[in-house]
């Protein structure tokens, strides 16, 4: 049996406990090879040590995820190219807005068997309209792409507080399987759809919405306000989708990506408060998010 090899090409908040979620499972499941290699965007510390030499010291990413120790089987690597070139499954998990450069840095250098999965939550808009950053890495790299959305704040995870998430797939089930045993564990309960669009675009509105139950915080307009812009963002998140990609489903809004990870986000999600700030604000001083 040939064991799938993976490495993850990210290594902020949620890719490093996606590695953390991942590694925990490769080293119990036969069908994959226990180390996981962690691609790290390279920077020089305050203390003058680089960040992937001291998440390989002391197992953990003390600039993106502090205090939590990282499995053994986690391997940072600075070098994106050396961090693909044997993995036949990766897992995108940067910024959106970094993925076409990196997708094409990446071409002609990973294996012609490796499939991907995005846990992205953004889109390119370019002139000819939006692009899914599944499409993306699909288009650019060849190779078929899932995606993972959910109502998952990674700090919460990285505790092993209980959440769900939702892969979604193209056609073929039987990767988009191999995905749920990769990531599933008894905190993290995953499932498959096949709605690829719809998930992702689940993962990618909501952002919206976020942002905007943050102005109704910060603006102290109360609770029945923000739960009237979480229901009209949902239906309005629908409309959009079904607009972009008709063969988005309906039940997808009913899985963990769609109006869990609204209501998670709107919660305690980045964006929120990040508005919450600017409204308090009013708008004219900078803030930095902590
Ligand atoms: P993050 O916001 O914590 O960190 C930013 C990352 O970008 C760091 O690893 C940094 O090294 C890297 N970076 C900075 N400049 C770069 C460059 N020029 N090229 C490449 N990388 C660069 O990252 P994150 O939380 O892991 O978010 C990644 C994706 O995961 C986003 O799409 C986000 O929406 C999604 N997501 C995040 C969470 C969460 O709770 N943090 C949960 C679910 C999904
Ligand atoms: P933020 O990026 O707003 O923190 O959202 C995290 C998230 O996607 C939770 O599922």
């Amino acid at each position: 049996l040939q064991k799938s090899r993976v490495t993850v090409v990210g290594s902020g908040n949620w890719g490093s406990v996606a590695a953390k979620l991942i590694a925990s499972n490769t080293l119990n499941i036969n069908s994959f090879h226990d180390e996981v290699r962690m691609w790290v965007f390279e920077e020089t510390l305050p203390s003058g040590e680089k960040l992937s030499e001291v998440i390989n010291r002391t197992n953990e990413n003390v600039k993106y995820l502090p205090g939590i120790k990282l499995p053994k089987n986690v391997v940072a690597d600075p070098d994106i190219e050396h961090a693909v070139k044997d993995a036949n499954m990766l897992v995108f998990v940067t910024p959106h807005q970094f993925m076409e450069g990196i997708c094409k840095r990446l071409i002609g250098k990973i294996r012609k068997d490796a499939v991907a999965i995005s846990l992205i939550k953004g889109m390119e808009v370019k002139k000819e309209g939006p692009c899914m950053i599944s499409t993306l890495i699909s288009e650019i790299l060849g190779i078929s792409c899932c995606v993972l959305m959910g109502a998952n704040i990674a700090n919460e995870i990285a505790v092993e507080k209980f959440s769900e998430a939702t892969v979604g797939y193209r056609e073929n089930k039987e990767i988009a399987e191999k995905w749920v045993r990769l990531f599933n564990t008894p905190y993290f309960m995953v499932s498959a759809v096949q709605d690829v669009e719809g998930v992702e675009l689940c993962g990618t509105l909501k952002n919206v919405v976020a942002l905007a139950a943050g102005f109704v915080d910060g603006l102290d307009m109360g609770n029945n306000t923000k739960a009237a812009i979480m229901r009209i963002g949902l239906r309005e998140m629908k409309a959009l989708s079904k607009l972009l990609f008709p063969s988005v489903k309906d039940n997808t809004f009913f899985e963990s990506c769609g109006v869990a990870d609204l209501i998670t986000t709107c919660l305690g999600g980045r964006n929120r408060r990040c508005a919450d700030a600017f409204a308090r604000n009013g708008g004219k001083r900078f803030f930095t998010l902590a």
